[in-house]
């Protein structure tokens, strides 16, 4: 059964590691990732954009899928279905499709109609189980099309939010989504340090996860990060081993290739990935 994040993301804070979302855009994402966090007995959150969730053919259909695979594949570690990034009316679309915790990103309104909004979906959230994680100063870089600038969150911003009801705050530290420039100049600890002293035992999500520095992700653990999104490792991991598997030109002597052996060499890539990223970020084993 699908959980709410709050539990294993409250767990995580006390106990100092930090809980992975991975984001699926297709079944064998989703049986990937799954399979890993149940091998290594970790709580984990899926994430879906909106762009994948369309891609899927809608929530419900996530829902499904998701559910189905709880249930066939004897998944006992805690799982969170969260939508990543959302509107306020995709919010109101998993809540009703069956999710288990949205992200409501109201980032790009001014802060009074962030606080608005976020209060509704608060109340929704509340009364149905969910969990809900909000976000402070825009994660820079690319996700579904739209490009973010990247900031550093204003930390009295993030204790408004934060004083609404949420479970967990995405607050912008120089994080950016994608690949980090070779000119970034990493996560700003001193913004961390007094987002975290606003907002007290909040849980902290750090969006971007792929390509930050181990010492970074370890420290940023240290001061109360507790969710970490990887997204595009994922999808380069998959592309890669995919690629090679079509290079070998192993088809079916002319007849195209099996679609499930096309398909398997980037879910054991992406595998590996979530592997590596759940011993970082100290989750194994807390199931
Ligand atoms: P990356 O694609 O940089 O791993 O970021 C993922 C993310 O933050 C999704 O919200």
């Amino acid at each position: 059964m699908l959980v709410s994040a709050r539990e294993m993301l409250e767990k995580a804070r006390d106990g100092k590691y930090a809980v992975g979302q991975f984001n699926i855009n297709n079944l064998e994402w989703t049986k990937s990732i799954l399979q890993t966090a149940e091998e290594l007995k970790s709580p984990v959150i899926l994430g879906v954009s909106e762009g994948a969730g369309k891609y899927m053919t809608g929530y419900k259909t996530v829902v499904g899928m998701v559910n189905g695979m709880l249930e066939e594949m004897k998944i006992t570690v805690p799982v969170a279905l969260h939508l990543d990034h959302g509107s306020y009316e995709g919010c109101l679309k998993c809540i009703e499709a069956g999710f288990s915790s949205v992200m409501f990103d109201g980032s790009h309104y001014p802060i009074e109609e962030n606080v608005a909004k976020t209060t509704e979906l608060v109340k929704i959230c509340k009364e149905k189980g969910l969990s809900i994680e909000a976000e402070v100063g825009s994660i820079g870089g690319e996700e579904d099309g739209v490009v973010g600038m990247g900031e550093c969150a204003d930390p009295n911003e993030c204790k408004a939010i934060a004083d609404l009801g949420i479970d967990f705050l995405a607050a912008g530290i120089g994080n950016i989504h994608g690949k980090y420039p070779a000119n970034w100049k990493g996560l700003s600890f001193e913004t961390l340090a007094a987002v975290k002293e606003k907002v007290g035992d909040m849980p902290l999500v750090l969006h971007g996860g792929t390509g930050i520095p181990a010492d970074m992700i370890k420290k940023a653990i240290s001061l109360g990060v507790a969710k970490i999104n990887v997204n595009t490792e994922c999808q380069l991991s998959f592309a890669d081993a995919t690629r090679k598997y079509i290079e070998a030109g192993k088809d079916l002597q002319g007849k195209g290739f099996d679609p499930r052996k096309l398909l398997a060499p980037g879910a054991e890539a992406i595998k590996a990935t979530v592997k590596e990223k759940m011993e970082l970020f100290g989750s194994v084993g807390k199931a």
